[in-house]
Protein backbone atom coordinates (compact mmCIF):
# COMPACT_ATOMS: atom_id res chain seq x y z
CA UNK A 1 0.00 0.00 0.00
CA UNK A 2 1.62 3.39 -0.54
CA UNK A 3 2.87 5.09 2.69
CA UNK A 4 1.67 8.81 3.26
CA UNK A 5 3.51 11.36 4.96
CA UNK A 6 3.18 15.15 6.03
CA UNK A 7 6.21 17.25 5.96
CA UNK A 8 5.55 20.30 8.00
CA UNK A 9 7.81 23.52 6.69
CA UNK A 10 8.57 22.64 3.02
CA UNK A 11 8.54 25.43 1.29
CA UNK A 12 12.68 25.74 0.73
CA UNK A 13 15.85 24.07 2.08
CA UNK A 14 15.75 20.43 3.84
CA UNK A 15 11.71 20.47 4.07
CA UNK A 16 11.67 20.60 0.00
CA UNK A 17 13.78 18.28 -0.15
CA UNK A 18 11.80 15.70 2.10
CA UNK A 19 8.80 15.82 0.19
CA UNK A 20 10.88 15.50 -2.94
CA UNK A 21 12.35 12.42 -1.87
CA UNK A 22 9.56 10.58 -0.21
CA UNK A 23 7.66 11.56 -3.14
CA UNK A 24 10.53 10.45 -5.55
CA UNK A 25 10.44 6.75 -3.08
CA UNK A 26 7.01 6.51 -4.14
CA UNK A 27 5.46 8.04 -1.20
CA UNK A 28 2.10 10.00 -1.18
CA UNK A 29 3.03 13.50 0.76
CA UNK A 30 1.32 16.25 2.10
CA UNK A 31 3.63 19.20 2.07
CA UNK A 32 2.71 22.63 4.16
CA UNK A 33 4.58 25.91 3.60
CA UNK A 34 3.61 29.55 5.59
CA UNK A 35 3.22 31.35 2.35
CA UNK A 36 3.63 31.68 -1.19
CA UNK A 37 6.32 28.78 -2.00
CA UNK A 38 7.23 28.77 -5.78
CA UNK A 39 9.76 25.94 -5.47
CA UNK A 40 7.70 23.95 -3.29
CA UNK A 41 4.88 24.80 -5.65
CA UNK A 42 7.01 23.74 -8.91
CA UNK A 43 7.81 21.00 -6.96
CA UNK A 44 4.31 19.84 -6.60
CA UNK A 45 3.87 20.13 -10.45
CA UNK A 46 6.46 18.03 -11.28
CA UNK A 47 5.38 15.41 -8.97
CA UNK A 48 2.50 13.77 -11.04
CA UNK A 49 -0.08 14.23 -8.30
CA UNK A 50 2.50 13.02 -5.43
CA UNK A 51 2.98 16.06 -3.52
CA UNK A 52 0.49 18.22 -2.49
CA UNK A 53 -0.01 21.72 -0.98
CA UNK A 54 -1.36 22.70 2.57
CA UNK A 55 -1.11 26.18 4.39
CA UNK A 56 0.42 26.57 7.93
CA UNK A 57 2.51 28.71 10.39
CA UNK A 58 3.33 26.34 13.34
CA UNK A 59 3.60 28.98 15.79
CA UNK A 60 -0.14 30.29 15.89
CA UNK A 61 -2.43 27.10 16.99
CA UNK A 62 -5.55 28.62 14.81
CA UNK A 63 -3.53 28.28 11.92
CA UNK A 64 -2.75 24.62 13.02
CA UNK A 65 -5.93 23.96 13.34
CA UNK A 66 -7.26 24.90 10.43
CA UNK A 67 -4.59 22.42 8.66
CA UNK A 68 -6.07 20.12 10.78
CA UNK A 69 -9.33 20.69 9.99
CA UNK A 70 -8.50 21.11 5.87
CA UNK A 71 -6.61 17.45 5.80
CA UNK A 72 -10.34 15.96 6.31
CA UNK A 73 -9.81 12.22 7.29
CA UNK A 74 -6.25 11.61 6.09
CA UNK A 75 -4.00 9.56 8.00
CA UNK A 76 -0.03 9.47 7.70
CA UNK A 77 2.25 6.77 8.22
CA UNK A 78 4.79 9.44 8.64
CA UNK A 79 4.44 13.08 10.63
CA UNK A 80 7.40 15.26 10.13
CA UNK A 81 8.02 18.66 11.85
CA UNK A 82 10.64 20.20 9.46
CA UNK A 83 10.05 23.92 10.58
CA UNK A 84 12.51 25.66 12.58
CA UNK A 85 14.70 28.55 12.70
CA UNK A 86 17.83 29.85 13.54
CA UNK A 87 17.11 32.91 15.49
CA UNK A 88 18.67 35.88 16.00
CA UNK A 89 22.34 35.64 13.59
CA UNK A 90 24.28 37.24 17.48
CA UNK A 91 22.85 34.26 18.80
CA UNK A 92 24.03 36.20 22.37
CA UNK A 93 22.71 35.86 25.96
CA UNK A 94 24.46 39.09 26.21
CA UNK A 95 21.76 40.76 23.57
CA UNK A 96 18.82 39.16 23.18
CA UNK A 97 15.56 41.07 23.91
CA UNK A 98 12.64 38.92 25.17
CA UNK A 99 10.88 39.12 21.98
CA UNK A 100 13.78 37.55 19.98
CA UNK A 101 13.78 34.45 22.72
CA UNK A 102 10.01 34.06 22.89
CA UNK A 103 10.19 33.72 19.05
CA UNK A 104 12.91 31.03 18.82
CA UNK A 105 11.64 29.24 21.25
CA UNK A 106 8.10 29.31 20.01
CA UNK A 107 9.64 28.16 16.75
CA UNK A 108 11.54 25.52 17.25
CA UNK A 109 10.71 24.03 20.86
CA UNK A 110 7.23 24.44 21.91
CA UNK A 111 5.32 24.77 18.46
CA UNK A 112 6.75 21.64 17.00
CA UNK A 113 5.29 19.70 19.95
CA UNK A 114 2.18 21.18 19.78
CA UNK A 115 1.73 20.18 16.20
CA UNK A 116 2.61 17.09 16.60
CA UNK A 117 -0.01 16.78 19.54
CA UNK A 118 -2.60 17.58 17.04
CA UNK A 119 -1.74 15.24 14.16
CA UNK A 120 -1.16 12.43 16.37
CA UNK A 121 -4.81 10.93 16.54
CA UNK A 122 -3.99 11.16 12.83
CA UNK A 123 -0.51 8.56 12.66
CA UNK A 124 -1.17 5.51 11.80
CA UNK A 125 -0.72 2.58 14.11
CA UNK A 126 3.20 1.19 13.25
CA UNK A 127 3.92 4.88 12.31
CA UNK A 128 6.15 7.24 12.87
CA UNK A 129 6.57 11.09 13.78
CA UNK A 130 9.96 12.86 12.87
CA UNK A 131 10.90 16.01 14.64
CA UNK A 132 13.46 17.99 13.08
CA UNK A 133 16.21 19.05 15.94
CA UNK A 134 19.81 19.31 15.23
CA UNK A 135 23.23 17.50 17.04
CA UNK A 136 23.87 21.11 18.55
CA UNK A 137 21.11 20.43 20.65
CA UNK A 138 23.09 17.81 22.41
CA UNK A 139 24.13 18.91 26.21
CA UNK A 140 26.35 15.47 25.99
CA UNK A 141 27.61 16.57 23.17
CA UNK A 142 28.32 20.29 23.47
CA UNK A 143 32.27 20.38 24.13
CA UNK A 144 32.23 23.79 22.36
CA UNK A 145 29.50 26.19 23.46
CA UNK A 146 28.61 28.92 20.77
CA UNK A 147 25.27 29.52 19.63
CA UNK A 148 24.06 29.06 22.65
CA UNK A 149 20.08 30.03 21.77
CA UNK A 150 19.88 28.00 18.49
CA UNK A 151 21.66 25.00 20.96
CA UNK A 152 19.00 25.90 23.62
CA UNK A 153 16.00 25.77 21.57
CA UNK A 154 16.75 22.78 20.50
CA UNK A 155 17.19 20.93 23.81
CA UNK A 156 13.96 22.31 24.64
CA UNK A 157 12.62 20.39 21.78
CA UNK A 158 14.15 17.08 22.54
CA UNK A 159 13.36 17.64 26.16
CA UNK A 160 10.08 18.59 25.41
CA UNK A 161 9.41 15.78 22.98
CA UNK A 162 10.41 13.07 25.71
CA UNK A 163 7.15 14.36 27.29
CA UNK A 164 4.91 14.28 24.23
CA UNK A 165 6.49 10.58 23.80
CA UNK A 166 5.85 9.23 27.59
CA UNK A 167 2.19 11.21 27.98
CA UNK A 168 0.86 11.87 24.58
CA UNK A 169 2.02 8.85 22.48
CA UNK A 170 1.69 6.29 25.36
CA UNK A 171 0.80 2.76 24.65
CA UNK A 172 0.29 3.75 20.41
CA UNK A 173 2.69 1.91 18.88
CA UNK A 174 4.41 4.95 16.89
CA UNK A 175 8.08 5.46 16.68
CA UNK A 176 9.11 9.13 17.67
CA UNK A 177 12.29 10.44 16.18
CA UNK A 178 14.39 13.27 17.03
CA UNK A 179 16.45 14.04 13.80
CA UNK A 180 19.76 15.73 13.25
CA UNK A 181 20.13 16.37 9.43
CA UNK A 182 24.02 16.93 8.75
CA UNK A 183 25.07 20.52 8.62
CA UNK A 184 23.75 21.35 5.17
CA UNK A 185 23.76 23.57 2.93
CA UNK A 186 20.74 25.79 3.32
CA UNK A 187 19.83 29.49 3.64
CA UNK A 188 20.34 28.61 7.39
CA UNK A 189 23.01 26.28 7.04
CA UNK A 190 25.16 28.42 4.70
CA UNK A 191 27.45 27.51 1.64
CA UNK A 192 30.14 26.53 3.60
CA UNK A 193 28.09 23.81 4.87
CA UNK A 194 29.57 19.80 5.11
CA UNK A 195 26.62 18.31 3.02
CA UNK A 196 24.16 18.78 0.51
CA UNK A 197 20.26 18.75 1.02
CA UNK A 198 20.68 15.14 -1.17
CA UNK A 199 22.35 13.47 0.51
CA UNK A 200 20.69 14.70 4.03
CA UNK A 201 17.23 13.54 2.85
CA UNK A 202 18.42 11.02 1.67
CA UNK A 203 20.01 9.70 4.49
CA UNK A 204 16.79 10.69 6.63
CA UNK A 205 14.22 9.14 4.90
CA UNK A 206 16.17 5.86 4.63
CA UNK A 207 16.02 6.18 8.72
CA UNK A 208 12.58 6.87 8.55
CA UNK A 209 11.90 3.97 6.42
CA UNK A 210 14.06 1.51 8.65
CA UNK A 211 14.24 2.38 12.26
CA UNK A 212 10.43 1.27 13.36
CA UNK A 213 10.08 0.14 16.67
CA UNK A 214 8.13 1.73 19.88
CA UNK A 215 10.81 4.37 20.66
CA UNK A 216 12.13 7.52 21.77
CA UNK A 217 15.39 8.12 19.74
CA UNK A 218 18.10 10.85 18.39
CA UNK A 219 19.60 9.93 15.65
CA UNK A 220 21.52 11.86 12.87
CA UNK A 221 20.92 11.31 8.93
CA UNK A 222 23.38 8.40 8.78
CA UNK A 223 21.52 6.38 11.85
CA UNK A 224 23.94 7.19 13.82
CA UNK A 225 22.85 7.21 17.93
CA UNK A 226 23.25 10.55 19.43
CA UNK A 227 23.65 11.25 23.43
CA UNK A 228 21.04 13.36 24.65
N1 LIG B 1 20.81 23.42 7.68
C1 LIG B 1 21.42 22.81 8.69
O1 LIG B 1 22.67 22.63 8.67
C2 LIG B 1 20.65 22.29 9.86
C3 LIG B 1 21.35 21.58 10.85
C4 LIG B 1 20.65 21.05 11.93
C5 LIG B 1 19.27 21.23 12.01
N2 LIG B 1 18.61 21.94 11.04
C6 LIG B 1 17.16 22.06 11.17
O2 LIG B 1 16.54 21.56 9.99
C7 LIG B 1 15.29 22.24 9.75
C8 LIG B 1 15.30 22.81 8.34
O3 LIG B 1 16.41 23.68 8.22
P1 LIG B 1 16.88 24.34 6.84
O4 LIG B 1 18.35 24.37 6.89
O5 LIG B 1 16.17 23.70 5.69
O6 LIG B 1 16.33 25.83 7.07
P2 LIG B 1 15.68 26.91 6.09
O7 LIG B 1 16.21 26.76 4.72
O8 LIG B 1 15.83 28.19 6.82
O9 LIG B 1 14.11 26.46 6.06
C9 LIG B 1 13.35 26.56 7.22
C10 LIG B 1 11.95 26.06 6.89
O10 LIG B 1 11.13 26.15 8.07
C11 LIG B 1 9.96 26.89 7.73
N3 LIG B 1 9.45 27.59 8.91
C12 LIG B 1 10.12 28.42 9.74
N4 LIG B 1 9.30 28.87 10.70
C13 LIG B 1 8.08 28.31 10.47
C14 LIG B 1 6.82 28.40 11.10
N5 LIG B 1 6.60 29.18 12.17
N6 LIG B 1 5.79 27.69 10.60
C15 LIG B 1 5.96 26.92 9.51
N7 LIG B 1 7.13 26.80 8.85
C16 LIG B 1 8.17 27.50 9.32
C17 LIG B 1 10.42 27.86 6.65
O11 LIG B 1 9.31 28.41 5.97
P3 LIG B 1 9.38 29.88 5.26
O12 LIG B 1 9.92 29.64 3.85
O13 LIG B 1 7.99 30.34 5.29
O14 LIG B 1 10.31 30.74 6.07
C18 LIG B 1 11.26 26.91 5.81
O15 LIG B 1 10.45 26.06 5.03
C19 LIG B 1 15.20 23.29 10.85
O16 LIG B 1 14.41 22.78 11.92
C20 LIG B 1 16.64 23.48 11.30
O17 LIG B 1 16.74 23.96 12.61
C21 LIG B 1 19.27 22.46 9.97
Amino acid sequence: MTKTAIIIGASRGIGLGLAQEFAGRGWQVVATARGAAPELEAAGAASAGKITIETVDIDHKDSVAALDSALGDTKFDLVFVNAGTYGPRHGSTDEVTPDEIAALMMTNAVAPIRTARTLLPRVADGGTIALMTSVLGSVALNTHGTMDLYRASKASLNTISRGFFVHDIGKRDITLLNLHPGWVKTAMGGDGADIDVATSVAGLATVVETRHGKAHRYLDYTGKELAW
